[in-house]
């Protein structure tokens, strides 16, 4: 446009002018030659007041006295964002409307980073712009392409230097109808000065509804998005993964052998191929049978989520003091530990009664344990006292360090399969992929696009939809992994996604209180709890400024009735309802709005990445997690030997399975969108894009405090660096 004001400059006495020729200078930009070209060829209808001149001093001149609105439609730099597809354009004025037109003729399509032009005259004053309609119709004898669109420009005259942006920053179709872009004055309703605009709003939450509605997954569970195929999302709620390709080479072969491994040297020629490069692994291998090593897991391994210090014993267990003695440091008895706070638990009981799964024809069982840990003054946190069912009985012995090798190792195996399945299906499913689906599609149904929490919590919620549908229909489905080899299959997983989401605590997502409660916040060495709570506080900062850019006072929270009814839907349709897990129905302060904002975004970043990062670190050594367990808990001391523990672990093949699944989820995606690195457009300038980067600058300074404290450790935690965590649940 530049060079063309500059010749409009030039002859602005050229009001009358013929047209006699049109010359385009060099400079001139793809768009306004669009409009040259139009302007010539319809001068006599639409565009009267276009005057294209040739004389010695002025070069081009143009569109002198326009009146009408000079409307620009760019279209995105991707190779796959044109379209053969017609465009029609109006605009909404504060008035009234103007009828649509095409900016492109029959000869022209949507071509991938172009933008196109036209001069829209309504033939009535229709007012301020405030809404531009895009619409499109396919074209007859051409595939009905979707059309990626970036934004569409307005000019009120050619003075104009700064033209009003709508953004638009995402696909249409033709399936769409009409699609109503705004400009980019990101603010709350109450804040919204014209009716039209206010319409506006509640017609973008009303069509998200007809489209995002709620299913119930499980009875009792969390709720999930009524969808079935990945296809239904449409393209801006899906998502490609590029993933580089991984190595399952060394875990296939083995699909037909439904056999016990014969012996745990076969376990580690398996080993030898797949762990390999596995650095954690290969310690896990050599160490999983110690104590303090079983202890550490519980710690900083890929489920740091359950242990818990406790001041008196639950009243299942059934220890004493005497039994519990020389486990203890010095003469120190078990009441002294429980009051100095060095006494931990681990409770599996949401585990009890639940159907355990039938594998190659074989019945697997679950057992339901209790262990007992404590910190000792090494700083090492080792376990004391395990009980293997929930209910305390005679055939249900608390078994101990001072138990036969075999009868201790075994006991702890069956924790760690217990730890597994909570793991898997608790831990990483209902805490970190659930919840993000729940949030995402209340979001979607409650917050319209412009409402500024909408775009600052979608980047982090969007993928949830998709990943999270094609789980359930596949990772979870019949003949999934889960059915076929993890004794959590088909049949236990309602029951146990059910139990945890009764058991499941606001208070247990926040951070700070959740360290505070299971007694980590001050333990030198759960660099979890240490990481997890920077991370929180960078986040927390993050949010706060966010959200006191548009939110002056806390009336301003509670008046705002699209944030009060996206939380009464999560609540309501996510959560069930449920009034004894503490989450809110209503914000009153800003201070609440912040922490429940800084909860959603960390559990779908950062507390995704610690339980999936670590998860095959830890699980490739299989005897450390197995995800079956085929004969049945011992009810007796000393009813086993070395040789027997091989026989209580998972198939040849059904460990390849798994194996093979936890590979494939360790890729990191090509096109991996680390914390708080946005791609989308309103973060790149302003206020917004000053609080990103002080975010970045502060996830930066703990990346590096990380990255230092793991390189002076045996085994270091990388899990919640921030360079390794990705911005959304997209695995
Ligand atoms: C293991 O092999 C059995 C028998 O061939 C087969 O039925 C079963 O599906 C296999 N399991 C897995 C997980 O591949
Ligand atoms: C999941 O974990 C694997 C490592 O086990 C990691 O490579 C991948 O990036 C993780 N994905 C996310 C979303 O954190
Ligand atoms: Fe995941």
């Amino acid at each position: 446009m530049l060079s063309f004001e500059i010749a409009l400059g030039r002859c602005n006495n050229l009001h009358k002018a013929h047209i006699t020729q049109l010359v385009i200078t060099e400079a001139l930009v793809l768009s306004t030659a669009h409009a040259f070209q139009n302007c010539t060829q319809t001068q006599h209808t639409e565009y009267q007041h276009c005057f294209t001149v040739h004389t010695d001093k002025c070069i081009v001149c143009e569109v002198i006295q326009m009146e009408g609105i000079y409307v620009t439609i760019r279209t995105s730099l991707d190779p796959l964002s044109g379209s053969y597809n017609i465009l029609w354009v109006s605009l909404v004025g504060s008035q009234c409307e103007s009828p649509p037109v095409r900016p492109l003729t029959d000869a022209q399509c949507l071509l991938p980073g172009s933008s196109c032009s036209v001069l829209i005259k309504p033939d009535k004053e229709i007012g301020t712009v405030v809404l531009v309609r895009l619409r499109l119709e396919a074209r007859p004898g051409f595939p009905n392409l979707d059309w990626h669109c970036l934004d569409v420009q307005l000019k009120l005259s050619t003075e104009d230097t700064e033209a009003e942006c709508f953004p638009c920053h995402r696909w249409i179709r033709t399936a769409d109808g009409d699609v109503e872009l705004r400009n980019n004055r990101v603010c709350l309703l109450n804040c919204e000065s014209l009716q039209i605009l206010r319409e506006h709003r509640a017609r973008d939450v009303q069509n998200k509804q007809k489209h995002i509605r709620w299913r119930t997954f499980v009875e009792g569970g969390l709720r999930c998005i009524d969808m079935s195929s990945v296809h239904a999302l449409g393209p801006n709620l899906g998502f490609s993964r590029q993933s580089p390709g991984v190595n399952v080479h060394y875990l296939r072969g083995f699909t037909d052998r439904a056999e016990p491994w014969s012996s745990l040297k076969e376990l580690e020629m398996l080993f030898i191929q797949n762990g390999k490069d596995n650095k954690v692994a290969k310690y896990v291998q050599a160490h999983w049978k110690e104590d303090a090593f079983f202890g550490y897991q519980c710690l900083n391994g890929c489920n740091p989520l359950l242990i818990k210090k406790i001041h008196c014993l639950p009243p299942n267990l059934a220890v004493t003091s005497e039994m519990l003695k020389d486990f203890l440091s010095g003469d120190s008895s078990l009441e002294q530990e429980l009051e100095k706070g060095t006494i931990y638990l681990l409770d599996y009981g949401v585990l009890d009664q639940i159907p355990a799964n039938v594998i190659n024809g074989k019945q697997s069982y679950l057992a339901a344990p209790l262990c007992l840990l404590h910190y000792n003054h090494h700083g090492e946190m080792k376990p004391i006292a395990i009980q293997l069912q929930k209910t305390a009985g005679t055939k249900n012995p608390v078994f101990l360090p001072s138990d036969s090798a075999p009868d201790w190792l075994l006991a702890k195996i069956w924790v760690r399969n217990a730890d597994f399945q909570v793991h898997q299906l608790l831990s990483h499913f209902l805490r970190s992929h659930l919840i993000g689906e729940v949030c995402c599609i209340a979001t979607l149904r409650k917050l319209p696009e412009i409402h500024p929490l909408h775009q600052l919590l979608m980047p982090h919620l969007k993928n949830s939809l998709q990943i999270n549908i094609q789980a359930r229909g596949s990772l979870l489905a019949a003949n999934g992994v889960f059915d076929k080899a993890v004794a959590c299959g088909v049949k236990a997983m309602p029951l146990l996604l059910a139990r945890g989401t009764d058991q499941l605590h606001y208070s247990s997502l926040c951070v700070p209180e959740d360290l505070k409660e299971r007694g980590l916040d001050k333990l030198p060495n759960c660099y979890y709890a240490q990481d997890a709570l920077r991370l929180w506080n960078a986040l927390y900062r993050f949010v706060s400024g966010w959200v006191e850019l548009y939110y002056h006072d806390d009336k301003e929270v509670q008046s705002d009735s699209e944030l009060q009814s996206w939380i009464q839907e999560i609540y309501m349709e996510g959560f069930l309802g449920f009034t004894h897990t503490g989450f809110p129905q209503s914000f009153q302060t800003t201070a609440e709005l912040i922490k429940y904002i800084t909860m959603v975004i960390f559990t779908c970043s950062a507390l995704h990445s610690a339980v999936n990062f670590s998860q095959v670190d830890f699980n490739l050594w299989m005897p450390n997690s197995p995800a079956a367990m085929i004969r049945p808990p011992p009810q007796v001391k000393g009813s086993v030997t070395e040789e027997d523990l091989l026989s209580f672990l998972p198939d040849v093949n059904s460990t390849c399975s798994v194996l093979i699944v936890l590979s494939l989820l360790a890729q990191p995606a090509l096109d991996y969108v680390p914390l708080c690195q946005y791609r989308e457009w309103y973060f790149k300038s302003g206020d917004l894009h000053r609080l990103v980067k002080m975010a970045q600058q502060d996830l930066r300074a703990i990346a590096d405090n990380i990255i230092k404290r793991n390189s002076k450790l045996e085994l270091g935690y990388p899990y919640l660096c921030p360079n390794n965590i990705e911005n959304s649940v997209a695995i």
